[in-house]
C-alpha cells in the first residue's frame, strides 16, 4: 500500500507512460545526467534521463550499457536535435531498444520523430508555444515538457506558472504533459498536477544529489546560493544573438559579457564576419559546463542553476529527495 494515494492517483497517466511509480523526471543535465545520477533517479522510482549532450555515438552507447548495469528499471535518452550525427545516436538507442527519447534544444528535424517510433520508442518534446506543441503531437510526438524560464540551462523567455495556464487547459486531457521550471517542493508538484499535468521535469533540485558526480565545489556553490543568484544570462548586442543560459553569476558571467562587447567591437571594425563573430560567442560556453562541473572551476565555469538553488541546501540520496518531494 503506497503511502501518497491521493499524489500516485494524479500521477497514474504520467507513471504509466513513463513506466515508473512516480511521474518525476531528473531532465537531463549535461555532464551531470550520467549512469550514477540517472540510475539513482530510476531506482528510486522516477525517471532518470542521460544527457547526450555533445558525446559521440560511441561515448553514447557506452553510456547506456553502463546505466543499464547499474538499475533494471526504465530511463531515457535526451538527444540534442543540432547534434551533427543525430540520426546515429538515434540508432544507438534503436541497439539498446530504449524506451523514450527526448528531443531537445529545438525543433526536431524531419524524420527524427518517425526514426525514432520505428523501434518503439515513445518521443518526448519540448515546444515554446501552443501552436508548435499541437503540431508536434500531430507529427507523432507522445509527450510535451513545457519549460519555464525559471528553470537552470538554456530557457525561454516564459515563466512556467503562465506557461502551464496557457498549454494545459488546452492540451492536458487529450495529451502527456510535464511541467518543469523552477520546481523546488512537493505542494507545486501537487499544483501542478491538480491542473492536469501528468508529471513533472526537475533538474536543479537533483543535481546536488549523494550520487551526482558533480564536483564537490560545484555542490558547494549551489548550496551557498539563493534564488536570487540564478540569472539569465544576457545578451548585448542585437547583431550577436544569445540564447539565454540561467546559471549562477561568477566571473564567467561578467567575461561573457566583456567577450560580447570585444566581438561586437571587431565587427564594428569589419576584422571579422558575422559568421565568425557567432560562432566566437557560441564557442565560449563550450566546454564551461564541464569545467564546473567535472573540473570544479565555479569562478570561470558555468554554473547551469535554476531559480529552485536556494532549496537545494545539502547534499542527500535521490531517494530522499523524492521521498520528500512526493510526501
Ligand atoms: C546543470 C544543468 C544542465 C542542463 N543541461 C541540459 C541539457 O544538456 N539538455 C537539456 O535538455 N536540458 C538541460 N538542462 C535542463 C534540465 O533538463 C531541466 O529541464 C531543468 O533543470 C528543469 O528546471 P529546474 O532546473 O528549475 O528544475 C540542464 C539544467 C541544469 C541545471
Amino acid at each position: 500500500m503506497s503511502s501518497t494515494p491521493k499524489t500516485d492517483a494524479l500521477m497514474r497517466r504520467g507513471a504509466a507512460f513513463l513506466g515508473t511509480d512516480h511521474a518525476i523526471l531528473c531532465g537531463a543535465m549535461s555532464w551531470v545526467s550520467e549512469r550514477n545520477l540517472v540510475a539513482a533517479i530510476s531506482n528510486a522510482g522516477g525517471f532518470g534521463v542521460i544527457a547526450c549532450g555533445a558525446m559521440t555515438p560511441e561515448l553514447l552507447d557506452a553510456e547506456i550499457t553502463a546505466t543499464a548495469a547499474l538499475t533494471g528499471k526504465p530511463f531515457g535518452v535526451n538527444l540534442i536535435t543540432m547534434h551533427p550525427r543525430l540520426f546515429d545516436l538515434i540508432q544507438v538507442c534503436a541497439d539498446h531498444k530504449v524506451g523514450h527519447v527526448v528531443l531537445a534544444g529545438g525543433i526536431p528535424p524531419k524524420g527524427s520523430v518517425e526514426a525514432i517510433k520505428a523501434f518503439g520508442a515513445k518521443v518526448i518534446v519540448f515546444a515554446p508555444t501552443l501552436a508548435l506543441a499541437k503540431k508536434l503531437f500531430r507529427s507523432g510526438a507522445d509527450a510535451l515538457v513545457i519549460e519555464g524560464s525559471e528553470a537552470g540551462g538554456h530557457i525561454g523567455p516564459v515563466s512556467t506558472s503562465v506557461l502551464a495556464q496557457e498549454f494545459l487547459p488546452s492540451l492536458a486531457e487529450d495529451h502527456i504533459v510535464f511541467v518543469a521550471g523552477g520546481i523546488g517542493r512537493g505542494e507545486m508538484i501537487a499544483s501542478y498536477l491538480e491542473m492536469g499535468a501528468s508529471g513533472v521535469q526537475l533538474g536543479t533540485r537533483f543535481a546536488c544529489a549523494s550520487e551526482s558526480i558533480a564536483h564537490p565545489a560545484f555542490k558547494a556553490a549551489f548550496f551557498r546560493a539563493n534564488a536570487r543568484d540564478a540569472v539569465a544570462s544576457v545578451q548585448i548586442d542585437p547583431r550577436l544573438p544569445v540564447i539565454p543560459v540561467r546559471a549562477l553569476r561568477n566571473k564567467g558571467s561578467d567575461e561573457f559579457i566583456a567577450k560580447q562587447r570585444e566581438v561586437a567591437n571587431l565587427l564594428d571594425q569589419g576584422a571579422v564576419d558575422m559568421a565568425a563573430a557567432q560562432l566566437e560567442i557560441e564557442h565560449f560556453w563550450a566546454g564551461a559546463l564541464r569545467r564546473a562541473v567535472i573540473d570544479g572551476d565555479v569562478e570561470h565555469g558555468s554554473l547551469m542553476a535554476g531559480q529552485s538553488v536556494g532549496m537545494v541546501t545539502k547534499e542527500e540520496p535521490v531517494a530522499t529527495i523524492m521521498g520528500e518531494l512526493m510526501g
